[in-house]
């Protein structure tokens, strides 16, 4: 029999130390939170001191309701399963403590882009425009009721339950969303990359300006092959040569002073914190931007190379293929463009506050 000492929001603390109960597992437990006696799934994770912390299960947005996650299946007939017929956003909801509610950084703008996906793969059936879409959104952030920083997937797919069909006009689609507690995405404040070996894909392959599923692999191969070298992150080529971007962030090189970035013909994703970044130069650091394509060698005789994204962040590069970029260390145009974002994605900039939109924690958190 589990006791229960401490209720707080969603948080329940376990007393007994049960052998037979491990991180991951799932378990139900009864709410002593509003209302009395309804019956939660919790995860279970270690926390400090040997007890173990269970927590309610997040709320996924599945089927047009809000269940938890992990009631949230699809059949292993499922054609984005086999194909990687789906595309996803990946999108941050920033925790404000003095205001107690969180931002979500620049939604309208990830689903315009997922938008464009949805036509790319004729997903016809799928009808939300980014306004319902980020409305769904905030209220998922809001039920799931966690007070801190949040990473939010939409994913779209072909939900069908066929193989053998590679006809996209006759699979029907779906829509989900699922939000999970996040922190730090890089292992490193400062990072050491290399240039993969995997080539970049090009346009009239799979489109690299929609997140399509299909095309991670081409990320996920450069990503495991450089850490398992040994390096933080990987800079992928394009198949003329030119830098295109890292595994999951784009690239921006400082020289002279002015701030360069690969344009989208050199096969890369147009980034929101790309778009973010570029405005922030000009409007707030007074930089000339350029959006041009990039040699390999230029990185390394740069001032200042830095990764961006939304799980990214801004981050510095040090190294490239084991050469310095400048001293090593974070650059002057980089820090300062990191610090304006994080102040910028909280809500705590008035002049960019239209681009982040509030959900507050709802307090009784229930599956509808
Ligand atoms: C391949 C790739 N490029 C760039 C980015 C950065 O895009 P954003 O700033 O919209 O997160 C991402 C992040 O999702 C990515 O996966």
């Amino acid at each position: 029999m589990l006791k229960i000492c401490k209720v707080s929001e969603v948080r329940i603390r376990l007393l007994t130390k049960q052998p037979a109960l491990a991180h991951g597992d799932a378990i139900m437990v009864r709410s002593l939170i509003e209302p009395e006696n309804v019956t939660l799934p919790v995860f279970l994770r270690p926390s400090s001191g040997g007890s173990i912390m269970a927590e309610q299960t997040p709320l996924a947005y599945f089927g047009g309701k809000f269940i938890p996650v992990t009631d949230a299946k699809v059949g292993i007939m499922t054609h984005a399963l086999h194909y990687g017929t789906a595309l996803f956003e990946g999108i941050r909801a920033n925790w404000n403590e003095e205001e107690g509610k969180s931002f979500i950084f620049r939604p309208i703008e990830h689903y315009q882009r997922m938008a464009d996906g949805i036509k790319v793969l004729r997903m016809s059936s799928l009808r939300l425009t980014p306004e319902e879409m980020t409305k769904l959104t905030v209220e998922l952030v809001e039920r799931n009721n966690y007070r801190g920083d949040m990473y939010i997937r939409p994913i779209a797919f072909k939900s069908a339950q066929k193989v053998a069909n590679l006809k996209l006009h006759e699979l029907e689609d779906d829509f989900a969303i699922i939000a999970q507690p996040f922190g730090a995405y890089l292992d490193a404040s400062v990072l050491r990359c290399v240039i993969s070996s995997w080539q970049r894909i090009d346009e009239n392959m799979i489109p690299p300006r929609v997140k399509l599923s299909a095309l991670y692999v081409n990320s996920i191969l450069a990503k495991t092959d450089a850490v398992l070298a040994g390096y933080d992150e990987a800079i992928l080529l394009n198949s003329k040569g030119f830098v295109s971007e890292g595994s999951g962030e784009n690239l921006f090189m400082v020289k002279n002073n002015e701030l360069i970035t690969p344009p989208l013909s050199d096969g890369i994703l147009p980034g929101v914190t790309r778009s973010t970044v570029m405005q922030l130069a000009r409007e707030e650091l007074h930089m000339a931007v350029a959006e041009r394509s990039v040699g390999r060698t230029e990185l390394y005789l740069a001032d200042e190379v830095f990764l961006s994204g939304t799980a990214a962040h801004p981050t510095a590069v040090g190294e490239l293929d084991n050469r310095k970029i400048a001293d090593g260390k974070i650059g002057p145009v980089t820090k300062r463009l990191q610090d304006l974002y994080f102040q910028v994605i909280r809500g705590k900039v008035a002049k960019y506050r239209q681009w982040c939109v509030a959900a507050v924690p709802s307090g009784a958190v229930r599956a509808k």
